[in-house]
């Protein structure tokens, strides 16, 4: 299998390039409107929000700044197939403008904004981020009543191309083997998700990382395998350190990722040297913990019905039976592009991406 990755330099506030209809997913993650590290981005990109900011109008400019994100959402629905899934990571903000101290709903506006274009809000997804900062603690102190609980969590919203679902053709191959296990299901499709850790340390490029408020690699593997299927191409049209295309490429999908700031892109070689150990990784992990899950079942007196096609491991459910895993052979790196080469991990996969031992699991 062969997967194509591409990046181009650009404001996506216009997606021309792109062909209708040549996008099956988009997972991104925009710049947070009112969070201060991106106001110096908004105010170049609407001169207008410079003198809301500086009229100590901060509903305005809040207003300002979605409406630059706005123009980019929009141009979703057109590259977008239909019944395909959007999702987009975002946090709200607090801050104190003029004087007032107070939050910003970036979540909701979003969901408004998707809303009004005709996408089909879905159930979304909360997440906690690893906060433990003595100073997090917002307001005065232990006195009532005027503290405030700190943001500790980001939102995941979901919406969908449409009112009707993507079509496949009867029994899909590249449908059933991107299948999902059961017990991943059962914690991928939980409306909170805690245990989402730090950022792989193998995924180099600190400075930048900080630089473009990177979400963890696990958010965009997780959505991409969630929500898409083999053969499928990912867009993110606010690319940043391209942590979406990692995880595209982990997942054996093709991606589209669009960024203003050139800045990023030359450091990105560097992050996908990394990306066919990290598939190892991943991969290892998850057919690992499935062997847990089976061996925990089994000591409970469980039976199993279905066998797995490509591994020597049973499965809960008929849907999973074909699941098939990907590694990764060869990467060609081009000027604007990257060509991947991806083998299938069969049944021997605990001597090519090794098998984890148990302690160093419960240990992660
Ligand atoms: C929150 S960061 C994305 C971080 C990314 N998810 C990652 O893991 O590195 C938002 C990115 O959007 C880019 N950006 C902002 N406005 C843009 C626009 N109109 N077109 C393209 N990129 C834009 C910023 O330069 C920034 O890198």
């Amino acid at each position: 299998m062969e997967t194509e990755h591409r990046v181009q330099i650009g404001d996506s506030r216009s997606l021309d390039e792109l062909k209708p209809n040549s996008v099956d997913l988009v997972v991104t993650s925009p710049p947070y409107p009112m969070i201060e590290m991106w106001d110096e981005l908004f105010c170049s990109l609407d001169p207008q929000i410079e003198a809301h900011l500086e009229a100590g109008d901060g509903r305005a400019a809040f207003e300002a700044m979605h409406g630059v994100l706005d123009a980019a959402w929009a141009e979703l629905q057109g590259v977008l197939v239909d019944g395909g899934i959007a999702c987009i990571n975002v946090g709200d903000a607090t801050r104190r403008v003029d004087g007032s101290f107070r939050r910003y709903q970036n979540h909701s506006r979003i969901v408004s904004a998707f809303d009004s274009l005709g996408f089909e809000p879905l159930p979304s997804i909360l997440w906690r981020k690893p906060t433990n900062s003595a100073t997090k603690f917002m307001g005065s102190g232990m006195l009532p009543p005027n503290a405030y609980p700190t943001l500790e969590h980001e939102h995941i919203l979901v919406f969908r191309n449409g009112s009707d679902k993507r079509s496949f053709e009867p029994n899909a191959d590249r449908r059933y083997s991107a299948a999902y296990f059961w017990e991943e299901r059962n914690r991928w499709f939980s409306d909170l998700w805690t245990e989402i850790t730090g950022r792989s340390q193998q995924l180099t490029g600190g400075e930048s990382r900080e630089r473009s408020g990177a979400y963890p690699f696990v958010i965009p593997y997780r959505l991409i395998s969630m929500y898409s299927v083999y053969g499928d191409t990912v867009l993110d049209p606010f690319w940043g350190t391209g942590t979406t295309t990692l995880a595209a490429m982990a997942a054996g999908r093709h991606s589209v990722g669009k960024e203003l700031d050139s800045g990023f892109r030359t450091a990105f070689d560097q992050r996908v040297d990394s990306i066919p150990s990290i598939t190892d990784e991943v991969i290892s992990r998850r057919l690992s913990a499935h062997i847990d899950f089976v061996s925990d079942r089994r000591a409970d007196g469980e039976t199993f019905e279905y066998e797995a096609e490509n591994y020597a491991f049973p499965v809960m459910t008929k849907q999973e039976r074909s699941i098939e895993l990907y590694g990764i052979e060869e990467i060609e790196y081009g000027e604007q592009s990257y060509r991947l080469t991806h083998t299938p991990v069969g049944a021997d996969w605990q001597t090519t991406v090794g098998f984890e031992a148990e302690e160093t699991r419960k240990n992660r």
